[in-house]
């Protein structure tokens, strides 16, 4: 809408992939190509907020104006995530990995004459979004997510919705033929308690507009109530 401002707000948001080191030459990861992140990013500055972007790596440039943190690990961007609080709005677009390998290699792994397979333990990464959507002091105002999905898209978001106790998920289908995954365009389906709103598709950056600037109306009238 017209006129929505976020002057004086604080926007964290994370993006791209994370990087799960499994020796010193070798990692886990997906592929996010944070476009999704990086366009929220944009435009929330664009809105007038002050702008908190940790992101994974990935192959594009920095944002003017927009303090960013450049991590690899979940771990890493969980903690610098809790210490950009407090922020107004929280929004997780980073494909965080959900598992690590449970122990580092300290050197190279090695492969055995004749071995013909290897097993890799792996432990659970702790949970961005629901930790930022934890009750308590510091949980931003409105906390959004992401749920990229190649089937059932609004069950398995509104299932999320709850577990992770976010306050909206952006829920989108991210099959191969759709492009979506590391491609300029999106189509989406903004989820919360009060149902689903079906978005036509459009480019990432205009999504992020239209995304941010609900955002905007959303803190305003929260402010009101
Ligand atoms: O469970 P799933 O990975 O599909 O949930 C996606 C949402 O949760 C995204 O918003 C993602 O950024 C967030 N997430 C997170 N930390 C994790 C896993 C997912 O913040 N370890």
């Amino acid at each position: 809408a017209q006129g929505t401002s976020l002057v004086g707000r604080h926007v964290l948001i994370t993006s791209g992939p994370t990087y799960e080191p499994i020796d010193p030459v070798r990692y886990i990861a997906n592929r996010s190509s944070g476009k999704q992140g990086h366009a929220l990013a944009r435009a929330a500055k664009d809105m007038g907020a002050r702008v908190t972007l940790i992101s994974g790596p990935t192959h594009l440039p920095d944002i003017p104006g927009v303090t960013t943190a450049k991590v690899e690990t979940a771990a890493d961007m969980l903690d610098a995530a809790l210490g950009a609080l407090p922020a107004d709005v929280a929004i997780c677009a980073a494909a965080v990995a959900d598992w690590r390998a449970a122990t580092q290699a300290m050197e190279k792994l090695k492969k055995e004459e004749g071995q013909t397979a290897l097993s890799l333990a792996l432990a659970r990464n702790p949970d961005i979004l629901a930790t930022l959507a934890a009750p308590g002091a510091r949980r931003p105002t409105l906390v959004i997510g992401f749920a990229a999905e190649t089937e059932t898209i609004i069950t398995h978001a509104q299932e999320k919705l709850s577990r992770k106790g976010a306050d909206w998920i952006v829920a989108n289908d991210v099959s191969p033929d759709t492009g979506i995954m590391g491609g300029d365009r999106t189509e989406v389906h903004l989820v919360s308690a009060s149902g689903v709103e079906d978005w036509p598709a459009m480019s990432k950056d205009e999504m992020a507009v239209k995304l941010l600037g609900r955002a905007a109306e959303a803190l305003q009238t929260m402010q009101l109530a």
